[in-house]
């Protein structure tokens, strides 16, 4: 049908073909990404934890992606990853962040380890990584970055005060970064997803009636998936998007609205 594959190439305008491009953290939503800027033609490496997720997601993409494993809570682990991509790119005109973990349950019952264990992965890993890919591109003077931020950096849901702290941090981190790279050409934005099913969300999702319960707070009566992230996520990542900067695009169905 005619509207199917306008749907199918609608991508296509953002001009991303060539496009260098970094995404750390191939889950779900980053993975769902990768593909996406696979399918208009970008210059794509990625970098995970996990080589057997990323490999899983490589099958799927063109043969050229390039794979970098490590874990990026570390700044030297995070300088690492962008100088490969960067050799394997030849340069970074787009950095993704979408590596995030969450553990729900009351304030009073987290330990310090805990707590910290998210700031480190959640936090830690964005600025880390945003720091090298400012780095690389304020000196180039052109680029874009977009971190993978949620709606939990705005609401205050139970169960969640690790990785909604995470969350708001992520939001002034980001437009701190992009006040202050905007004279160079680079834009720092945030997508806040809603509820999305992914590894992350799936065991809670399908215990306790939450799927349900979750879905009826949402305007448009369903939870988000990955792919509709992604389409966000391109346009924030295109040259379309030249005078767009510190902004957190919410991706929610509506969910802050009520
Ligand atoms: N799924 C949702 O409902 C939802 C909603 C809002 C925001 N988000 C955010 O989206 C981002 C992606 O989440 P997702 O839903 O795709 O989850 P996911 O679990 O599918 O993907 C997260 C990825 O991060 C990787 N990772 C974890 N620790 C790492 C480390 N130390 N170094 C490198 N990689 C590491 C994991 O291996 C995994 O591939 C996260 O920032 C998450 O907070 C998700």
């Amino acid at each position: 049908m005619e509207s199917d594959n306008y749907r199918e190439n609608s991508l296509d305008w953002l001009g991303l073909a060539g496009a260098r491009v970094l995404i750390a953290g191939v889950g779900g939503i980053g993975g769902a990404c990768a593909k996406a800027f696979d399918k208009v033609g970008a210059k794509l490496a990625v970098s995970d934890i996990s080589v057997s997720g990323m490999a899983h997601l490589c099958d799927d993409l063109s043969s050229s992606v390039v794979q970098i494993e490590a874990d990026a809570t570390q700044p030297e682990s995070a300088n690492a990853i962008i100088s490969e991509a960067i050799e394997a790119l030849g340069g970074l005109d787009v950095f993704v962040h979408a590596i995030g973990i969450n553990l729900r349950k009351p304030v009073l019952e987290f330990n310090p380890d805990q707590w910290r264990r998210i700031q480190s992965i959640n936090l830690d890993s964005a600025f880390y990584l945003c720091q090298e890919a400012g780095r690389v591109m304020t000196a180039n003077r052109y680029g874009r970055i977009v971190i993978v931020s949620s709606v939990s950096g705005l609401l205050a849901h139970s169960d969640h005060a690790p990785y909604a702290a995470t969350k708001g941090a992520i939001n002034q981190m980001m437009k701190v970064m992009a006040r202050e790279w905007a004279p160079m050409g680079v834009t720092v934005n945030a997508i806040a997803p809603g509820y999305v099913e992914t590894e992350l969300t799936k065991d809670y999702l399908d215990s306790g009636g939450h799927r349900e319960e979750l879905s009826s707070l949402v305007p448009a009566g369903r939870l988000g998936t990955p792919e509709e992230m992604a389409g966000p996520v391109l346009f924030l990542s295109s040259a379309q998007c030249s005078f767009v900067t510190g902004h957190v695009l919410y991706v929610d169905g509506g969910r802050t609205l009520v």
